[in-house]
């Protein structure tokens, strides 16, 4: 993979839904509340470091379960799993959400609470977590309409169905199809600072239905 510029200018973190949230908060305003309230307690939970206080990436990583599951393999489809990601990547991508780089309804508030110490264990300790996919079952036609795009436009970057990941890029083969989709609405959103922007110049292209179709192709690969 070519080296990426991944630096983007600072941005508003829009407030954002996710599109599948399902169960008691299914309305946009409600899934994002709930979040929002979810996110509040946890912070609340994590008990405030003292001077000399040394909390272990154990601890750390307990406070992430609640929404990205056991161990990392998520359980909830609008919440992506993080187990076995490059430690390079999580350490990057959490940083971006702490500084506001990346933008987010949720990370950004909970990564503030973090030491870069401490984000460089969360992100050792899920790096070593083993990737589990999820067992959805597989819509064999829109999988291939997914494959057939990405063909064409992604897998030069994500590479073997999206099971190839690096310190700049996630997996993407077994990930919620929910997730998947919500980052890539969110990349379009974005527009040209969607980051990489030859990433973004693929992915504004795409309607709505071609990025479901692609978030189900990555969710069938395992
Ligand atoms: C209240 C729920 C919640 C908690 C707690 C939480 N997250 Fe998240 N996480 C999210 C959501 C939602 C997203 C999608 C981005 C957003 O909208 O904030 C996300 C996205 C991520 C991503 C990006 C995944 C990708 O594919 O790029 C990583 C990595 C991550 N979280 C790690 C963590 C870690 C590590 C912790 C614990 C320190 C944590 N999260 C705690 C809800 C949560
Ligand atoms: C030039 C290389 C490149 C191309 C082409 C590319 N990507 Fe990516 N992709 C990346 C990188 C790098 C990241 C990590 C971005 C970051 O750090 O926020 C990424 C991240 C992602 C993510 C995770 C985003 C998140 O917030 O969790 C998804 C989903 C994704 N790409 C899908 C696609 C799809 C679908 C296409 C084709 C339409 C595509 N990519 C084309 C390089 C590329």
């Amino acid at each position: 993979m070519p080296a990426i510029l991944r630096r983007r200018p600072p941005q508003a973190a829009e407030p954002r839904t996710h599109p599948d949230a399902a169960g008691p908060a299914a309305s946009p305003t409600g899934s994002l509340m709930l979040l929002t309230l979810l996110a509040l307690a946890v912070i609340l939970s994590i008990p405030a470091a003292r001077a000399g206080d040394v909390r272990s990436a154990d601890m750390l990583a307990h406070t992430c379960a609640g929404c990205h599951g056991t161990d990392g393999a998520s359980a909830g489809a609008a919440m992506p799993s993080i187990a076995g990601f490059d430690k390079g990547y999580l350490v990057t991508v959490l940083t971006d959400y702490k500084t506001g780089l990346r933008p987010s309804t949720i990370m950004g508030r909970i990564m503030r609470g973090y030491t870069d110490q401490e984000i460089a264990a969360i992100a050792g300790w899920f790096a070593a977590r083993p990737w589990v996919s999820t067992d959805r079952p597989v819509d064999g036609q829109i999988a291939h309409q997914g494959e057939q795009i990405h063909e064409r436009a992604c897998a030069t970057c994500h590479a073997d169905g999206g099971r190839d990941q690096d310190q700049a890029s996630p997996r993407l083969a077994g990930q919620w199809a929910p997730y998947t989709r919500y980052a890539l609405e969110t990349c379009r959103a974005q527009g040209m600072r969607c980051q990489p922007r030859k990433m973004a110049e693929r992915v504004l292209e795409l309607s709505d239905a071609e990025l479901a179709a692609l978030a189900h192709y990555y969710e069938s690969q395992k």
